[in-house]
């Protein structure tokens, strides 16, 4: 895929998205080391400044991933993030991950916006015919969030990751471009 352009604004109703830049560094390090981040991840390794500008680098930069900042509408004040990734070229196919790092933005329904937005600047800008979640069965705000959004459950698997000293099950979602006729 050919890297986000630098220029490109998404708007929504009350938050807009903007490409990430090196400037957001210690915000988005603090935002995926915050604990509530943190246990509805996956992937749960703290995360370190080098660790971050090097996804930067090899990952955003290079167009393997297309990462956004959520930012508040009124006052331009930086929430979380959205991004897609895992770009599969032959299925058209990528999967999105969402988080906000500022408490305050939470339940406010900004990460079911952006998530719509991700959507829509999946199908009618990079034209994909597919985008996938998976998420956590107990992170009810992020399924209660991709159901809103528009993506589907496909598959409940059961015990399916060790976490923590835990089994957990986790959940595939998926959301298909509605004119994929023409894809
Ligand atoms: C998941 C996340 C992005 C959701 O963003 P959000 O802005 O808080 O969600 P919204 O306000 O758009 O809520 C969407 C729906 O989820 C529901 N919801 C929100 N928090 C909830 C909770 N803790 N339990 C159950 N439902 C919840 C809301 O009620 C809303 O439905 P409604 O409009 O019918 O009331 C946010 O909670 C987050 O960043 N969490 C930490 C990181 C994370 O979990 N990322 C996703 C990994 S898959």
């Amino acid at each position: 895929m050919e890297p986000l352009r630098k220029d490109l604004i998404l708007e929504g109703a009350q938050i807009y998205l903007r490409p990430i830049c090196a400037a957001d560094t210690d915000r988005v390090v603090r935002w995926r080391n915050d604990k509530n981040v943190v246990k509805n991840f996956i992937y749960r390794i703290p995360l370190s400044r080098e660790a971050h500008l090097d996804w930067l680098k090899n990952k955003v930069e290079r167009g393997y991933v297309h990462q956004f900042v959520i930012c508040r509408n009124e006052d331009k004040m930086p929430l979380g993030s959205v991004y897609l990734q895992n770009f599969e070229e032959q299925n058209k196919k990528a999967e999105e991950g969402i988080f906000l790092g500022e408490e305050q933005a939470y339940g406010k329904g900004i990460g079911t916006e952006a998530a719509k937005l991700m959507l829509q600047y999946a199908f009618e800008q990079l034209r994909l015919h597919k985008v996938a979640a998976r998420v956590l069965a107990y992170n009810r705000a992020s399924v209660c969030m991709h159901e809103k959004a528009g993506y589907v459950q496909e598959a409940y698997f059961r015990e399916e990751l060790f976490l923590d000293g835990k089994y957990e099950d986790l959940i595939f979602f998926g959301a298909i471009n509605p004119s994929s006729k023409e894809l």
